[in-house]
């Protein structure tokens, strides 16, 4: 699976973003088969599926020199999921883009741990990645996700809703919104 030697780590007050590890493949797959931390997309994931999904993570830090990080948080626990840039694979009108995304084992839900990552993340992204703009993107009902959008200042303008390509049309998580971050 290419486990690469650490290169960019992110550190924030509580969190360390790191590149991922093999004892983060069995705790990862436990948190994607959570059915509260899936509610908003189609279906868990398997064991496989879950593995498969970190090796492409693995794919995208070689490819593109960012990712998404695996997120530990020292004192508590040392996989706690994911916060970081991804380049989307599918096709839409705002695309091609990178987008920030986030999934947390829900015992460390509602501790700010999100925001002070994606916050961080941010930075990077502006700061050493001179990225021009990043989005985020979850189904509309998604609420949680969408106040870490907020609480981390990305806009939101409803003429920029859309229908997830992989989603079935008519499906309650195909509608998604779309939040922007541009530089300061
Ligand atoms: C989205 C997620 C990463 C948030 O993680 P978190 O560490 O709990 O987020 P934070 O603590 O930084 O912020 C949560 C915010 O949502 C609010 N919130 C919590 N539950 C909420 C709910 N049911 N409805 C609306 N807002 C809610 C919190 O109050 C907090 O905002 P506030 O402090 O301004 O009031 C986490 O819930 C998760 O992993 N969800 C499952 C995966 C997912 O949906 N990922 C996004 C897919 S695009």
């Amino acid at each position: 699976m290419g486990w690469a030697a650490p290169d960019v780590e992110i550190t924030t007050s509580r969190l360390i973003l790191r590149r991922w590890r093999p004892e983060d493949l069995a705790p990862f797959a436990a948190l994607n088969a959570d059915p509260l931390v899936m509610e908003f997309f189609p279906k868990t994931l398997s064991r496989e599926e879950s593995d498969a999904m970190v090796s492409r993570i693995q794919q995208h830090f070689t490819d593109h020199g960012f990712g998404l990080w695996a997120v530990e948080i020292p004192g508590v626990t040392p996989f706690a999921g994911f916060i970081g840039l991804a380049i989307p694979r599918f096709t839409a009108h705002f695309t091609p883009c990178v987008e920030i995304g986030w999934r947390l084992t829900a015992e460390c839900w509602g501790q700010g741990f999100a925001s002070e990552g994606a916050r961080a993340v941010l930075s990077h992204a502006f700061g050493p990645l001179r990225l021009p703009e990043v989005v985020s993107m979850t189904a509309t009902c998604n609420l949680r996700s969408r106040r870490v959008m907020e609480r981390i200042g990305m806009r939101y303008d409803p003429q920029d809703d859309f229908d997830h390509p992989s989603i079935t049309p008519g499906d309650l998580l195909c509608r998604h919104v779309l939040y922007r971050a541009t530089p300061i």
